[in-house]
C-alpha cells in the first residue's frame, strides 16, 4: 500500500479545491528546503535514456509532463520537476488577477475517474508569477507557459493581453502555448477563428525576440475536419506545435451524480477523444508538427497510446489528482517497459507508430 492510497480518501473526503490547495502547499513546503526538495527527488524521480525527447529546440529528460491549471501560478515548478516530470507548464496567466467563477467550481467524478471544472481562469496575474519566477528560479526540466486573457476581453482588448503576458514571462519559459480553447470563460467572440489567431500569433512572433516555440491548444470537441482546417492555419502560420486537448463539454457515458454540473470534462471519459485529435493532427501533418497529447493520461498504456498516435510529449492533470505524487514515475517505467516489449529503442522511436 502508497502512502498516497492511504492518504487519498482522507484528501477525497474535501471538497476539490480544498484538497488541491493543501496539496499545492504540501508540495511548495517540499520544496522550499534542499533536503526535502532532494528526499522528493530520491523517492519519485526516474531517469533512463530511453524516455528522453529532443523537441521544440529542448531537451526533455522524458515526455510526461504537468498540463496547464496544476500550477497556475507557479507556486511548485520545482517540486513537479523533483516528482519526475520531464515539464511543467505553469498557468493559464492572465494579466490581471482574476477571481475566477464561483466556488464550487471543482468537481470530482468518481465513478468516470473524471473531473469537471469551471474555474474560470481565476489566477493571480502576471506580475505576482514573475516575482514568483525571479525568486524561485525555473526548475531543470523545461518550463512552458500559457498565456491568456481576461475574461471580460473584447477581441482587440484578448490580443494585447495575450502580448503583454508574453512579454512579462517569455524570460522564463522555454515554449509558450495560447490557450483559445477554455469552455469555461465567457466567450464573445470566437477564440479559434483563422483571422483571431492570425492577429495573435502575428503580434506575439513581433516580440519574440529570443525565437521561444509557438504553440496553440485547442479543445477536443470539434468534428476531424474542423481540427484539419485549424491545423490548416497553425501550418500557415508557422506555429511550432499544437496542445491536444484542453476539455470537453460532452456528457457522454458519464456515471457519476456529478455529470450534470457544467464546466469542462477531463480524465478518463476524454482519453479516446484527445487521443482521436492527436491522430487527426499527427496524419494530416505526416507527423511533421510536433503535438503535445492531453486529455484522460493517468498509466503508461494511456501515455503510450498518445505517443504512438503521434505526440511526442503528454500531459496529464486529472491523472495526477487521481494516481498521487508516484504518478509520473510510474508512467514513466512502465513506458520503457513498453518501448521495449515493442522494440523501440526510445520514445522518439515510437511517436506516430500506429499512424498508417
Ligand atoms: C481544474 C482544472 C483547471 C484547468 N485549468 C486550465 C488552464 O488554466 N489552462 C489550460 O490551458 N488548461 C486548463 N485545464 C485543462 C488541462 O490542462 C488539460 O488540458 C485537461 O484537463 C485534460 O487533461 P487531463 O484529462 O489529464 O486532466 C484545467 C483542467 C482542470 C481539471
Amino acid at each position: 500500500m502508497t502512502l498516497y492510497s492511504r492518504v487519498r480518501p482522507l484528501a477525497f473526503a474535501l471538497p476539490p479545491e480544498t484538497a488541491h490547495d493543501l496539496g499545492k502547499r504540501a508540495l511548495r513546503a517540499a520544496q522550499s528546503t534542499r533536503p526535502t526538495r532532494w528526499a522528493l527527488r530520491r523517492a519519485y524521480r526516474y531517469d533512463h535514456p530511453a524516455l528522453e525527447v529532443d523537441l521544440l529546440g529542448h531537451q526533455f529528460p522524458n515526455p510526461v509532463g504537468v498540463a496547464a491549471g496544476f500550477d497556475k501560478n507557479a507556486e511548485v515548478t520545482h517540486a513537479l520537476e523533483a516528482l519526475g516530470f520531464g515539464f511543467a507548464e505553469i498557468g493559464t496567466v492572465t494579466p490581471y488577477p482574476q477571481v475566477g467563477n464561483e466556488r464550487p467550481r471543482l468537481f470530482r467524478l468518481r465513478e468516470d475517474e473524471g473531473m469537471i471544472n469551471r474555474m474560470g481562469f481565476n489566477g493571480q496575474g502576471m506580475e505576482r508569477v514573475k516575482a514568483r519566477l525571479e525568486t524561485d528560479g525555473v526548475p531543470d526540466v523545461p518550463l512552458g507557459v500559457n498565456v491568456g486573457k481576461m475574461n471580460t476581453s473584447s477581441e482587440e482588448e484578448a490580443i494585447e493581453d495575450y502580448r503583454r503576458v508574453f512579454d512579462r514571462l517569455s524570460p522564463f519559459a522555454d515554449y509558450v502555448v495560447v490557450n483559445v480553447s477554455c469552455p469555461n470563460t465567457p466567450d464573445s467572440f470566437d477564440e479559434s477563428s483563422p483571422e483571431h489567431l492570425r492577429a495573435v500569433f502575428e503580434t506575439l512572433e513581433a516580440e519574440n525576440d529570443r525565437d521561444l516555440p509557438l504553440l496553440v491548444k485547442i479543445g477536443p470537441d470539434a468534428p476531424a475536419d474542423s481540427v484539419r482546417e485549424l491545423v490548416d492555419v497553425v501550418v500557415d502560420l508557422e506555429l511550432d506545435g499544437i496542445v491536444a486537448t484542453n476539455t470537453s463539454t460532452s456528457r457522454e457515458g458519464l456515471d457519476s451524480p456529478e455529470r450534470d454540473e457544467w464546466g469542462g470534462l477531463s480524465g478518463k471519459p476524454i482519453e479516446d477523444r484527445s487521443t482521436e485529435v492527436v491522430r487527426t493532427i499527427a496524419e494530416h501533418t505526416d507527423g511533421n508538427l510536433p503535438i503535445v497529447g492531453v486529455g484522460g493520461v493517468d498509466s503508461a498504456g494511456s501515455a503510450y497510446a498518445k505517443i504512438r498516435a503521434g505526440a511526442s510529449l503528454v500531459q496529464l492533470y486529472t491523472g495526477f489528482v487521481y494516481g498521487g505524487p508516484a504518478t509520473a514515475s510510474r508512467i514513466n517505467r512502465g513506458l520503457v517497459t513498453l518501448l521495449e516489449r515493442d522494440g523501440f529503442r526510445s520514445v522518439e522511436e515510437a511517436v506516430g507508430a500506429d499512424l498508417e
